[in-house]
């Protein structure tokens, strides 16, 4: 017979245990919050308070509702008030012998139906069910951070985990709104067996000085959309946490990917445990507080002395793939005369139809055949097309060089080429004038559109090693100012080059 679990019980009210408090509660379900003492107690009361005030204030609860969730709610630091609760939650920190410790005081305490449920991220759940008498009646219910907001849940079902049971909590946890999956009781599950190798590769990353902490984060949320960076979400994750959490998947797996990286455990040494203590990769306005306030590495926002900016007058692209139209689209829009440059007439057409569809007919085009270019000892005839969106006038490969400021170019693997087409650019008069840009670094943009043209700058450094085109500080500064012109994400490869 299916349970209706009416009465739980959360175990630890810390990042993650005082939003599964929100969550029961939200849901009509009584609720019993334990913890160790009163001050795990005053958090877990500050942060339901403060999620739920917030609702109320959002108008996305009535004073009602508000009111109800709160009485629905007993906090305590007694574990023996939870003898009535038809399922225990438990959320303490990642330590084996402290979970399977508190798992066979539960034993004692709640009656023989009852499921225990461990939120764990990475410990093994077998472990943990044979800490208790009967084994059967122990699951993983796995929340994910913040649980409140995100809908994913994990149930782990051990090799001896009743079926009724895991059914039972399968079926609780889409009645709270969520997504559950049922997986096997390996480290990490899911979720964090294939995210936490790449945190901890940023992490290196940042150890390294490969880059500062804002563009690590900055490339992960404008390059590939992710609403948080990797440092920002281990902030949010609790450094204490992520570095167990490495830890046991190391120990487990012995996958490289997963040994923490050092300044992991330091920063943990030093009490630099992200968002809940006030200071992790960023300092916080105040221990659990999700505002960053700056600190001593915080970007002045700032040109180096001597540095100044160009005015972009026209804008050239050279390419006809998906990022140079997705580039020509972003530079027409914000209002630029775009040229571009592709190899052959389907090509060109294959733009203008992608861009008329955009632009739905507005792009006044004309086309005309351009003069031979050559690139070493080859004749390639170029097609120039003007395209006109704004006030454009008619134009050549000629006078491309006297006009163009910045070109993008389609193919990554195709540098020597670029980098000779630059070259001939500057020759050809317009001196410093021209910056070359190559798109795509390692296909790492493949998929991206016209939300890239921040990380056009990464190439800047690639074109440099390869062809010695010339890049300077000027340029990639301009390169910087321009991409947050167009409302997007500056990004540069290599801090050294700032
Ligand atoms: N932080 C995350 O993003 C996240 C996400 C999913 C799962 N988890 C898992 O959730 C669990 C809790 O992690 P967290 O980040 O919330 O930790 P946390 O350090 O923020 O909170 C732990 C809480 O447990 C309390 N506590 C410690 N010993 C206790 C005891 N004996 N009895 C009662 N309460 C006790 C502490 O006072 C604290 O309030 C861990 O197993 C972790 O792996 C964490």
């Amino acid at each position: 017979m299916t349970r209706e679990f009416t009465s739980v019980g959360v175990i630890g009210l810390g990042t993650m245990g005082a939003g599964i408090v929100e969550v029961f509660a939200r849901n009509g379900i009584d609720v019993v919050a334990v913890d160790a003492d009163e001050s795990g107690v005053a958090h877990g009361k500050e942060v339901l308070a403060g999620s739920t005030g917030r609702a109320l204030r959002r108008e996305k609860m009535t004073q009602a509702e508000h009111d109800a969730l709160h009485a629905r709610v007993r906090f305590t630091t007694d574990l023996a008030d939870l003898a009535g609760c038809q399922l225990v939650v438990e959320a303490v920190p990642e330590h084996l012998d402290l979970k399977k410790q508190i798992f066979a005081r539960l034993d004692e305490i709640v009656g023989p139906e009852a499921v225990l449920a461990t939120n764990t991220s990475s410990l093994p759940v077998t472990e943990i069910a044979v800490a208790t008498r009967d084994p059967k009646r122990v699951v993983g219910m796995h929340f994910f951070n913040p649980a409140p907001v995100l809908q994913f849940v994990e149930v782990i079902r051990t090799v001896i985990t009743a079926d009724d049971v895991f059914e039972d909590v399968k079926a609780l946890a889409e009645r709270l709104g969520k997504k559950p999956v049922v997986v096997g009781d390996k480290a990490g599950f899911i979720a964090n067996a294939l995210l936490f190798g790449y945190l901890n590769h940023a992490v290196s990353m940042y150890e390294s000085k490969y880059a500062t902490r804002e563009d690590l984060d900055a490339a992960m949320r404008f390059g590939c959309g992710y609403p948080m960076g990797p440092l920002q979400l281990l902030d949010l994750i609790g450094l204490d946490t992520a570095y167990e959490i490495l830890d046991t998947m190391y120990k487990q797996g012995r996958d490289r990917l997963h040994a923490p990286s050092p300044i992991i455990k330091q920063m943990v040494s030093a009490g630099l445990l992200g968002r809940k203590s006030g200071r992790g990769f960023y300092t916080y306005a105040e221990p659990g507080s999700p505002e960053v306030v700056p600190d001593a590495w915080t970007p002045s926002g700032t040109l180096p002395t001597g540095v100044a900016l160009r005015e972009v007058a026209s804008v050239g692209v050279v390419g006809s793939g998906t990022m140079a139209t997705g580039i020509i689209e972003v530079f027409a829009r914000a209002g630029h005369p775009v040229t571009f440059v592709a190899r052959s007439d389907e090509k060109v057409a294959a733009v203008l139809t992608a861009l008329g569809v955009v632009f739905q007919g507005a792009v006044d085009v004309v086309a005309q055949n351009a003069p031979a270019f050559v690139a070493s000892g080859l004749v390639l005839v170029l097609l120039l097309v003007l395209m006109r969106v704004v006030g454009a006038e008619r134009s050549h490969l000629d006078d491309l060089a006297a006009k163009v400021h910045v070109d993008e170019f389609e193919a990554a693997a195709d540098y020597p080429r670029v980098a000779k087409f630059g070259a001939h650019l500057l020759r050809r008069g317009a001196g410093g004038d021209v910056v070359i840009l190559g798109v795509d670094i390692q296909q790492q943009v493949a998929h991206a559109t016209t939300d890239q043209v921040g990380l056009v700058a990464g190439s800047l450094q690639t074109l440099d090693h390869a062809d010695g085109v010339p890049t300077d500080l000027v340029a990639l500064e301009w390169m910087l100012a321009t991409a947050q012109h167009f409302g997007r994400a500056a990004w540069a490869w290599s801090t050294a080059q700032r």
